[in-house]
């Protein structure tokens, strides 16, 4: 959450802090901020709300420097308000930081105590006044800043300015990402290399403690032991395309479209396009003598984790317990001997996600973690990492991130299955013939896509929607509701259809929609029986299934999802698609910001 970029090139930097700006707007969106250092002094905006505030104050009053420091924020401590957006400035020290400082009220009151005084409502604000009052205490400004990110508890990335030292830029991490970028004559510092993609491509990750001072030509990184250390230059594979809504409207919409491609892709990495053999050495783990294995996630993530339990239990006989990260990781859960752990998370940089990770291996279990981004925290600190290939996801509702972790993870089940002796492999086989078929049918249903704009106008004007399924269904009835709630804020819950009568049917008024899913499998009858309850109290349910279900509960085709037949492995990932659909056609008939929802952002890296 929030996102910083830093610049250094005895010139002009403010373009280049824009620029990197846009692409980190996804990581939090209440406000922004920029400052220069031009003539010995700092030059500031900052604007409450979207970026597109901060760049026309930026057009209207110009301002640009030879250093510079910006960020886009996501309040935590203070409203969002000019007041408090960042950078935050203490006489000759300006900073911007991303994270929680967990005791800053601590430190605040003892810097009132000592004569400093507080402008905003911030945790970060006591970053300034620790750096100066160090200064003042006759340490240079490295060792002042070093001495100050001692007495910080929590998690940072910050980036610092000093009027000072006008040809220098500082940086310094913990549990907050950052990478260093290296342009032309310029230095960058940002929160992920994604916003560096159309300024540069060459960039190094910081290491966890990693402190850096840069001016415009060279770079010094010292590591948490104050060690002087080399971190690689490598070439991060972002493309600008990646970054960019490619003529569809929203991000939302361009990541919904690209599942299919993605998803074939996946294919062909786990299976033998031929013969369609399952390519065993693409998941290095051997599952055979596991007695029991732990998935933790958070969000869409925990939702893909409780699908991959139906999977793992039933075709490789696994007993799988999943839990949400902020829960597991205070839970103080006994993990078993020689256990493997198993972590999803799209941005791999989750907090609650990464702290969880930290106890399992406190509990020496073998660490897996399944990942989009490739260099985020996860992905390196896990013992192995399973990419999920999806490219960047911008939109903050997880659409693409998702149907890949599926898939994935339905791999590994089959990979699990054929180690423990428990997936015959004609049965594999005719698994893999249908995951193979799977594009396909995902390209049909996205051709189908007007019927939504109808549906949504069944939604779009109601307080409450529910959405209901069975077996594999009830997870996906899950993440159904939370794509609507959180950027349509219609008030949406996914229930177990066999659970209804046990409370949740009391929400039941005339008209309210119900999002049934319906797949032609096993629990088709008893969860039609269930649909005629809720129609029995005036429902208006909207069906998403095969022709033979939509029939059964009789409800006029116009207000129906018809899909393609589908079986265990492929329905939640086919069935995905009208769930992000129905939320995306809702929330534009609303009029609201599909890719950015209030109160959210899409990297959750604070608790
Ligand atoms: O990056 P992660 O997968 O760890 O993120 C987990 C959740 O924050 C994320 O899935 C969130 O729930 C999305 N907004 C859902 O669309």
């Amino acid at each position: 959450m929030c996102g910083i970029v830093g610049a250094i090139n005895g010139g002009k930097v403010a373009s280049d802090l824009l620029t990197g700006l846009r692409r980190l707007e996804y990581r939090g969106y209440d406000s922004a901020g920029l400052a220069v250092l031009q003539n010995d002094d700092f030059h500031l905006h900052k604007a409450q709300g979207e970026l597109k505030n901060l760049e026309k104050l930026m057009k209207t009053d110009p301002i640009d420097g030879r250093v510079g420091i910006s960020h886009t924020r996501w309040a935590t401590h203070g409203e969002p308000s000019e007041l408090n957006a960042h950078p935050h400035t203490v006489k000759n020290i300006c900073v911007v930081h991303n994270g929680i400082i967990e005791n800053y009220q601590d430190l605040r009151d003892k810097l009132i105590s000592e004569g400093h005084e507080f402008l905003s409502q911030t945790d970060t604000e006591v970053i300034p006044h620790l750096i100066v009052k160090y200064q003042h205490q006759g340490m240079s400004v490295e060792v002042a800043i070093q001495r100050a990110i001692q007495d910080l508890e929590g998690a940072y990335a910050i980036c610092v300015m000093d009027k000072y030292a006008p040809d220098m830029l500082f940086a310094a991490r913990h549990g907050s990402p950052l990478v260093l970028g290296y342009g032309e004559d310029t230095h960058y510092v940002a929160s992920d290399a994604m916003a560096l993609a159309p300024i540069t491509q060459k960039v190094s990750y910081l290491e966890d403690d990693d402190f850096v001072a840069l001016n415009q030509h060279h770079v010094e990184i010292y590591n948490g032991n104050g060690t002087h250390v080399q971190r690689a230059i490598s070439v991060s594979n972002i493309k600008e395309d990646d970054v960019g809504t490619n003529g569809y409207e929203h991000f939302m919409q361009k990541e919904i479209f690209e599942q299919p491609d993605i998803i074939q892709n996946l294919f062909f990495k786990y299976f033998n396009r031929r013969t369609l053999g399952f390519r065993r050495e693409q998941i290095n783990i051997n599952f055979s003598d596991l007695k029991k294995m732990t998935i933790v996630a958070c969000g869409t993530s925990y939702y893909a984790a409780q699908t991959a339990k139906y999977w793992f239990e039933k075709y490789a006989h696994l007993p799988v317990e999943v839990d949400i990260a902020s829960e597991f990781r205070y839970r103080e859960s006994p993990m078993a001997k020689d256990g493997v752990a198993l972590f999803i998370s799209q941005s791999g940089e989750t907090a609650d996600t990464i702290a969880a990770m930290k106890y399992a291996k406190s509990w020496n279990q073998k660490t897996i973690g399944i990942v989009n981004s490739e260099r985020s925290t996860i992905a390196r600190e896990c013992d192995l990492d399973l990419m999920i290939e999806a490219g960047p996801e911008i939109g903050v509702a997880s659409t693409k991130a998702f149907t890949a972790q599926l898939m994935t993870l339905a791999c590994m089940a089959m990979k699990a299955g054929i180690d423990r002796g428990a997936l015959l492999s004609d049965d594999a086989i005719k698994m893999a013939q249908q995951l193979s078929e799977l594009p396909e049918k995902m390209r049909e249903v996205l051709d189908d896509k007007e019927i939504y704009d109808d549906l949504a106008e069944l939604i779009k004007d109601h307080s409450t929607a529910i959405f209901v399924g069975r077996g594999l269904g009830f997870p996906l009835a899950m993440e159904g509701a939370l794509k609507l709630k959180e950027i349509s804020y219609i008030h949406a819950e996914g229930f177990g259809a066999g659970e209804l009568k046990h409370g949740p049917i009391a929400l039941i008024e005339q008209g309210t929609p119900v999002i049934a899913i319906t797949p032609d499998d096993a629990l088709l009858e008893k969860n039609i029986s269930n649909i005629r309850e809720v129609q029995a109290r005036g429902a208006n349910v909207i069906p998403v299934g095969d022709c033979s279900s939509i029939k059964d509960i009789g409800v006029s085709p116009k207000q129906a999802v018809k899909m393609p037949s589908s079986t265990g492995i492929t329905m939640p990932i086919l069935y995905a698609l009208p769930m992000q659909l129905l939320a995306y056609a809702t929330t534009c008939a609303k009029g609201l910001n599909v890719d950015k929802p209030r109160n959210l952002a899409k990297s959750v890296t604070v608790e």
